[in-house]
């Protein structure tokens, strides 16, 4: 049972609770490595760290098509541990497993304004596009509060995620403030995002964001010779025609992703300089960057191609951590059924 505690840890290792998780919609890229991926692998030695599959949040926008989530929930999973996710240390799980969270789901629709949830901007940027232009369905729209029923039912308070996510979890924490004040006292902990240095990563074709569903990111499962076309084809500044020009670096891709891979601050510093005095060419610069993405990539392909090698082992993991999930997500609900006053 949920004590008086703000923060639960777990009963093994006495840690913080982490959780972070994707939409299984496409295959992750470097946006997700440099923005989310690498701070859970951080995560994962210090806290409880739960990672989930969003299976029913992707069912929001792909009802049509869930024969889509379920292939790339198997994707996910094979990224996670590609990137380094143990699964000694990792609680995987699969939301649609875990039934407590649309139960609270349920109950915290009933905290959040229908104005709230259509002025969050996560929901008003993408309200127009969907549904082949008929807007968002109504699973969509209130997904904020999904989320929030995934991260409370976990007592979790570190969320590793991108910039993008930052409107649900402030959502997120007003709703916990609001089981709180039903309860009369702290039975859910406050939500801490957890940013690493490139919250946000742009699209090869310098869009605002790499969209997993888009295509205009590089994905973890990419050959070296799509790397290779890929960082060919990156928007960079149309105006450097020559090498000798200067090149401006606010907004080219390439740069950024130098950036994002680049953990010498100086030589980046010092690399931006001679581009923006002239002298050093796209060339140089793409060569460059795709030397640094097969010093990433690499180990990534390696561990993924053990792990294919059984993927029954690989779906048996998803099933245990979902499993003890569901125990986890139930005491939690107990809980908030109590604030609500309903049935014992
Ligand atoms: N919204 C996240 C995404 O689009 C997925 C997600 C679902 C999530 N539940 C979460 C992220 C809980 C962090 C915490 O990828």
């Amino acid at each position: 049972m949920l004590g008086d505690m703000d923060v639960r840890t777990d009963k093994n290792t006495n840690r913080p609770v982490a959780l972070s998780g994707d939409r299984p919609t496409g295959p992750l890229h470097l946006g997700h490595l440099v923005g989310s991926l690498n701070e859970r692998v951080k995560l994962q030695d210090t806290h409880d760290l739960t990672v989930m599959i969003a299976d029913m949040q992707a069912l929001t926008v792909y009802a049509d098509n869930p024969a889509r989530i379920e292939a790339a929930a198997l994707g996910l999973m094979l990224d996670y541990l590609s990137v380094g996710l143990d699964p000694d240390k990792v609680r995987f799980v699969q939301q649609s497993g875990i039934p407590a969270l649309s139960e609270l789901f349920m109950l915290y629709l009933n905290l959040v304004s229908v104005n709230r949830l259509q002025r969050n901007p996560t929901i008003k940027s993408e309200l127009a596009g969907q549904m082949g232009g008929q807007g968002a369905s109504a699973g969509f729209v209130t997904h904020p509060v999904s989320q929030a029923a995934d991260i409370t039912a976990f007592r979790a308070t570190a969320i590793p995620v991108g910039e993008d996510q930052l409107p649900l979890l402030e959502q997120a924490n007003e709703i916990v403030a609001r089981v709180n004040a039903l309860q009369g006292r702290t039975i859910l902990p406050t939500i801490r995002p957890i940013l690493s240095r490139t919250p946000r990563l742009l699209g090869i074709d310098g869009a605002a964001k790499c969209g997993k569903s888009q295509g205009n990111g590089i994905a973890l499962i990419d050959t070296p010779d799509m790397v290779r076309s890929k960082v060919q084809s990156m928007f960079t500044d149309p105006q450097h025609l020559k090498a000798s020009d200067p090149g401006r670096i606010e907004g080219n891709v390439v740069i950024q992703y130098l950036d994002a891979l680049d953990d010498n601050a100086e030589a980046m510093a010092e690399l931006k300089l001679h581009y923006q005095k002239g002298g050093l060419g796209d060339a140089v610069l793409k060569k460059r960057l795709v030397e640094q993405i097969e010093a990433v990539l690499p180990p990534i392909r390696r561990r993924r191609a053990y792990y294919m090698r059984d993927l029954g082992a690989v779906k048996a993991l998803l099933r245990n951590g979902t499993m003890e999930g569901r125990m986890i997500a139930q005491e939690t609900l107990t809980a908030v059924r109590g604030a609500f006053k309903l049935a014992a």
